[in-house]
């Protein structure tokens, strides 16, 4: 709308700004989403793929719980982390063919970074689910849908925070808070309607 009121129009004018403004829209949108992307893919593919050894090795903790419990294992974290990597180095392939203006760059540490901070970041928000005394599976809102960001961003600031700070604007980090729980809950309706989740959250 801002762009629309800056113009004084005449009707063509005013698709042109209308144009402009769903530009200004759109591309955030597409950054803020191409950027995650390393770090949404690992969380359904570990869904789809885990099973076998849980990470915790069935230890409990000194409360007598599960350190993370069985929905951790080694296989999802490895397929997850991997498929989110292999994601970001086709992004990687894409962004040198095409070059895209105003679409912020992945690297290769900056995959890697988000597909395993956003993977660690979910075992580190369930050892304290188990703390909380909630079982493998029951919903935590904010922390279900946020873990992964905040694995990957806090991965990223420690190992690469030059490439943070030049990616992750204001406007871009807006747009990832709106984003993230929009598409955990697509992908976990998803989950659970062709059967790799047992919740639908
Ligand atoms: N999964 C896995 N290994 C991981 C992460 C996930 O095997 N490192 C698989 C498990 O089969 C898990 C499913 O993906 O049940 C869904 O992941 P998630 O919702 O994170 O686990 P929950 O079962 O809900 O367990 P928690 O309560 O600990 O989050
Ligand atoms: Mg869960």
């Amino acid at each position: 709308m801002r762009y629309l009121k800056g113009c004084n129009c005449s009707l063509l004018q005013v698709s042109e700004c209308y144009i402009i403004s769903i530009e200004s829209i759109i591309i955030p949108l597409f950054a803020a989403f191409w950027l995650m992307l390393p770090a949404y893919v690992p969380n359904p593919v570990a869904a789809a793929t885990g099973g076998g050894t849980p990470i915790d090795g069935c230890r409990t903790w000194r409360d007598g719980k599960r350190i993370l419990g069985d929905g951790k294992t080694w296989r999802g974290l490895a397929i997850g982390i991997l498929a989110g990597i292999l994601v970001g180095l086709v992004q990687i392939f894409l962004q040198g063919r095409f070059g895209w203006a105003g679409i912020p760059q992945h690297t290769f540490l900056s995959v890697i970074l988000f597909s395993a901070g956003a993977l660690l970041g979910d075992i580190a928000k369930s050892f304290f689910k188990r703390r909380l005394g909630k079982d493998r599976g029951a919903s935590w809102p904010g922390a279900d849908q946020y873990d992964l960001v905040a694995g990957a961003f806090l991965l990223a600031i420690v190992f690469d925070f030059p490439w943070f700070v030049s990616v992750i604007t204001l406007p871009i980090f807006v747009i990832i808070l709106i984003m993230t729980p929009l598409l955990h809950k697509a992908a976990n309706l998803i989950g659970y309607a062709i059967g790799v989740k047992e919740v639908p959250w």
